[in-house]
């Protein structure tokens, strides 16, 4: 599994020889002009919830790609009644495809459309290829729930957290949401896009270290394997 960081919660995943990208805001972050949207392969976008830091870009990727949007009941009905190919999950499902299979998380957020629309409960993702799984997070409050994602699913060996606090959780909450999670490899996602999520990375990588673990802070357009 390769992930590529497409800044703020964005992330395209080669998975089993299929692409998925995963909250995309890239037009409208001024961080992310090294990625270039027009050529971003995807055949399922993948969505915790309906702010518009996190959908932004999901209709020209749909458009042009055509496709799958695999997200929570309500925003499936949302992108369902403006002609897009749907999958609607929720919390604590599981969904096989392709040789994939994505369970949807309990996330602790809040989730409307850009204009007003309900767009359900949040969600994360556990994503598993038969060989390996990640855990994306999505927008989240450290939760007690997580301690179920190794005892329900399986420890990832990946796991993307927020960590630039305000709207999320910060990084000493994700610390300890990795030790719930039991994942000692921690990406860290949804920091530096905007003034009040700006966070000092040395701090945040040294929070990580002295407990044995490691987060890794991306740049953006950059790839991790697992
Ligand atoms: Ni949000
Ligand atoms: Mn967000």
């Amino acid at each position: 599994m390769k992930i590529t960081y497409l800044g703020h919660a964005g992330l395209h995943i080669e998975i089993n020889g299929k692409f998925i990208v995963v909250d995309p805001f890239i037009s409208g972050n001024p961080l992310a002009s090294v990625v270039d949207l027009q050529s971003l392969n995807a055949d399922y976008l993948l969505l915790t919830h309906a702010h518009g830091d996190h959908i932004a870009d999901v209709e020209p990727i749909a458009e042009r790609t055509a496709a799958t949007i695999i997200c929570n009941a309500e925003m499936s009905y949302y992108y369902d009644a403006k002609g897009f190919k749907t999958i609607g999950m929720n919390t604590g499902g599981r969904f096989n495809f392709d040789g994939i299979s994505v369970k949807s998380t309990i996330a602790f957020h809040s989730s409307s459309f850009p204009d007003g629309t309900y767009g359900g409960n949040p969600n994360g993702y556990v994503l598993e290829d038969g060989s390996k799984r990640i855990y994306i997070a999505g927008d989240t409050a450290l939760t007690t729930e997580m301690k179920l994602i190794p005892e329900t699913i399986g420890k990832p060996d990946l796991a993307i957290l927020p960590v630039g606090d305000h709207f999320t959780m910060g990084y000493q909450d994700a610390y300890i949401a990795s030790n719930f999670i039991q994942c000692n490899r921690v990406m860290g996602y949804h920091f530096d896009t905007f003034p009040p999520i700006k966070i000092n990375h040395q701090q945040a990588k040294d929070h990580f270290s002295a407990g044995g673990k490691v987060l890794i802070l991306p740049a953006i357009g950059e790839t991790l394997e697992v």
